[in-house]
């Protein structure tokens, strides 16, 4: 029996090194949903014609770019099929693939070219990101393996967070980071524009959010340290600004989700207009990190008249469906002292602050859902213990959370997104633990990126589709350059794509850390800061 038990985890373990289409199947990261391979392979040469309708313009147009900037290749684009060999073709079509949604495609390759095939321009483009990682391998470039890829996401939310109110980094720092996202089928860049220790987007209506929240006089280094910078720190988004990321985004099938912190992580706003907080004082853009006390008065008519306009100007400038309003960390001190938040809650019958901030999230929602889009917000949103510092009678909450809301599940108890989805909310988790990419690689080593699955222990399976994805977060509190920021980033953004893409049947470590080669000398080439971490590392 023993003996028996032995041979079988010898051959399991050795089935689980040597992978039986290791040797054949090509690296592509994410790992696609599955890989068929032929005999035989396809060069592509200078005579090879993209051939793709007008309305694929700017698709065949991406490609050939692409082409010429990795593999030193010119192919002319061409709208008509000519008949012949040597194609390179692109087609979009609704009716095909219906089983793979938006995001999925059909990648053909053989003998007489290659065909990319998709329900949606997005499937089409995430097909053109598995041959441009086909082509970039092996001794010969050019030379492509006969094989059909069927591929489509696991998830439809995968999403990296930048965190831009601590340390500005710039439109440049932005593009890169998208463009890899783009190589990686991500496909929600959530873009956190406001909080304490800064404000960086243009609103016309209140010129004085960049005037003085962009702006701060100095930056703490680390936690609980009393050293700074030494120098101001500033930097803001115009409106025209943003049009451009949006716009470059949306080619790489990106979406853009703005987060204007509220009711807490506010002071950069409450020092640019003191009579957004409720307490009405002066105060600075503070040069610390951590939580502040400094809140929205909840309790004005004016400040929803703000929250409003700012909303208004957002949504001009995101086209995205759903509006991230932060709700995190808010501290409930302000609130508990003023005679204008207890009056509130007498009238609206609110027992604890928790229920105030649920109340006043209502509002913020029921005012974006009038315009057509969805609310999303942290977890806090929806009440309940999240902190250690927080009292089990304040977070208590009788008020209930709009429906229609997607709750951004970070921090507290697993049981909180099965609690939420079995309610059928719709939730993206991005569980601190796991996902903050802030976290240096002893907290969150590569491995257990990887390994994160936002599906929880013990959802029942038809709460599945509740939880749409995830998202890693690139909190900026101690990141003050680009280096530095894309050092906690790469190469962990491609473990977390590999989290949203692929399907769990198809997860191997190994075949991930094999592909992770060819990423790595990808991005080094970029000139990018890729930390070398060890992949095999686990968590202290
Ligand atoms: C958060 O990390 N405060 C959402």
């Amino acid at each position: 029996m023993k003996k028996r038990f032995l041979i079988l985890v010898t051959a399991c373990l050795l089935l689980s090194y040597y992978p039986v289409s290791a040797q054949t199947e090509p690296l592509i990261s994410p790992r696609p949903l599955a890989i068929q391979m032929e005999k035989g392979s396809f060069r592509l040469d200078a005579s090879t014609q993209i051939i793709a309708s007008k309305q694929l313009k700017t698709e065949a147009d991406y490609l050939k770019t692409k082409l010429q900037t990795s593999a030193g290749l010119t192919l002319s684009v061409n709208n008509a099929s000519p008949t012949g060999k040597n194609k390179l073709a692109l087609l979009v079509d609704a009716k095909q693939l219906p089983e793979f949604g938006k995001e999925g495609y059909q990648l053909i390759v053989n003998t007489g070219g290659i065909k990319i095939t998709a329900a949606d321009k997005a499937g089409l483009f995430y097909g053109m990101q598995s041959l441009l990682q086909l082509i970039n391998q092996g001794d010969n470039k050019l030379e492509i393996p006969l094989l059909t890829i069927k591929d489509k996401p696991r998830f439809s939310w995968r999403a990296l967070m930048l965190d831009e109110g601590r340390h500005f980094k710039g439109e440049k720092a932005v593009k890169q980071l998208l463009d890899d996202m783009a190589m990686l089928k991500m496909n929600v860049f959530h873009w956190h524009l406001t909080d304490d220790q800064g404000w960086r987007i243009e609103i016309k209506k209140y010129p004085e959010l960049t005037k003085v929240g962009s702006k701060r006089k100095d930056s703490q280094t680390a936690w609980r340290s009393e050293k700074r910078e030494g120098q101001p720190h500033e930097g803001f988004y115009t409106q025209a600004q943003i049009k451009n990321i949006v716009q470059y985004a949306a080619e790489r099938h990106i979406t853009v989700v703005p987060e204007i912190e509220m009711p807490g992580h506010a002071s950069a706003a409450i020092a640019s207009y003191p009579w957004l907080g409720t307490t009405g004082e002066k105060i600075e853009v503070p040069v610390t990190f951590g939580k502040f006390k400094d809140t929205y008065n909840v309790a004005d008519p004016k400040v929803y008249t703000f929250l409003e306009d700012v909303l208004t100007e957002v949504m001009a400038l995101f086209p995205s469906k759903v509006i991230h309003i932060g709700g995190d960390e808010v501290l409930y001190d302000q609130w508990k002292a003023s005679p204008q938040v207890k009056a509130l809650m007498v009238k609206e019958n609110l027992k604890t602050p928790a229920d105030v901030q649920i109340w006043f999230t209502n509002k913020i929602s029921k005012f974006i859902a009038s315009k057509g889009r969805r609310m999303m917000g942290w977890n806090e949103i929806m009440g309940g213990k999240v902190h250690e510092f927080t009292d089990d009678k304040e977070t208590a909450a009788k008020e209930k959370l709009d429906q229609g809301t997607i709750v951004h599940f970070w921090k507290g108890t697993t049981e909180m997104v099965t609690d939420a989805a079995s309610k059928g909310y719709d939730v993206v988790n991005s569980y601190h633990i796991y996902t903050y990419l802030d976290y240096d690689y002893k907290e969150i080593p590569i491995r257990k990126a990887y390994e994160f699955n936002p599906i929880p222990e013990g959802l029942d399976p038809k709460y599945d589709k509740h939880v749409l994805g995830l998202g890693c977060q690139m909190w900026g509190e101690f990141i003050p350059t680009e280096a530095s920021m894309q050092a906690m980033i790469y190469p962990r953004l491609a473990a977390y794509a590999e989290v949203g893409w692929t399907d769990l049947s198809r997860k191997d470590y190994t075949y991930f850390k094999n592909t992770m080669k060819l990423i790595e000398n990808h991005w080094k080439a970029e000139g990018i800061q890729v930390e070398s971490a060890d992949y095999d590392a686990l968590a202290k």
